[in-house]
């Protein structure tokens, strides 16, 4: 028999040592959009428990270091599985690794998964805006799949800028998948409406949410009042420089931020990189 003796010798043998205290999960299926986008879906641990449009730590192996990178998780909280919405990096010390991940591959989760773009941060309201620019639509792939966000809501309008339209795939596939889920679809009916636009390509919508916003050309397009603190709630997840000011617009209509220990009209998530 070929096994080894030692424990310590199978260690260095076994090319994907696990560190202690982390999950490790096998990728199901990865699928590329650009060449700067791209998701993949794990196995999901049983004892992993997270609120939808939460964030975890996920990592590899990297020689014989594990690397991490905050990500939201994109599938929602009932979900078998988990899914990841994904930047690619060309020397990004995780995403340079992460990009060529296949099924079958191993990846690395630490357990306690956090985060402020909660349904339970927010105040009641009637309608939830979602603005995102780029993979910053990852928590909201998450919460605009779970049944909770509609019946918090009557209206949820999820915005997603990104600077050509290849980079919208994501979003429309989302959408596409809600209305043919069997369940979904019901929950959701017509309480979703979706808002892509790109800044470097000719597009239905063209335009940074910022400058939508500021022409009332956002409110005008989706047929709604402008920014009310008594029935709009939002929350916002891109670039460090869109949610400021994404954030500088909203408080400028009245919405006061909120967190997870003080809810409020508004919520942001500053851990979101790139
Ligand atoms: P733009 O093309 O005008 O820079 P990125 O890929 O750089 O993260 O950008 C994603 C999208 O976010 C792009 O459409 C970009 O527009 C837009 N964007 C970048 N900065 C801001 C900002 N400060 N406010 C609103 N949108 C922004």
């Amino acid at each position: 028999m070929n096994a080894p003796a030692k424990t310590e010798e199978f260690a260095v043998q076994n090319p994907m040592k696990i560190p202690d205290g982390v999950y490790a999960e096998t990728v199901l299926a990865v699928e590329h959009y650009t060449d700067r986008l791209f998701r993949f879906r794990m196995t999901r641990p049983a004892a992993f428990r997270f609120r939808s449009g939460e964030f975890a730590m996920i990592g590899l192996m990297v020689g014989d270091k594990p690397v991490y990178r905050a990500y939201s998780v994109a599938s929602p909280a009932w979900d078998e599985e988990l899914e990841f919405f994904s930047i690619k990096v060309p020397d990004g010390p995780l995403t340079s690794h992460l990009q060529k991940i296949k099924p079958g591959d191993t990846v690395l989760m630490r357990k306690k998964p956090t985060g402020t773009l909660v349904l339970d941060a927010l105040t009641p309201g009637k309608r939830l805006y979602m603005f995102s620019t780029g993979t910053g639509i990852a928590p909201f792939a998450s919460l605009i799949r779970d049944p909770e966000t509609y019946e918090k809501f009557d209206e949820v309008i999820l915005t997603h800028t990104c600077r050509e339209v290849a980079e919208l795939k994501y979003g429309f596939d989302l959408i596409e998948e809600i209305r043919n889920h069997e369940f979904l679809a019901e929950v959701v009916g017509d309480k979703l409406k979706h808002y892509p636009t790109v800044t470097r390509e000719d597009f239905s919508h063209t335009g940074r949410i910022t400058d939508l916003i500021e022409s009332g050309k956002l409110f005008a397009d989706l047929g709604v009042p402008p920014l009310d603190p008594a029935v709009d709630r939002g929350m916002i997840c891109g670039s460090a420089a869109m949610l400021k000011d994404t954030k500088d617009l909203l408080e400028k209509a009245g919405l006061t931020e909120g967190a997870n220990n003080k809810p409020g009209e508004f919520v942001i998530e500053r851990a979101f990189v790139g």
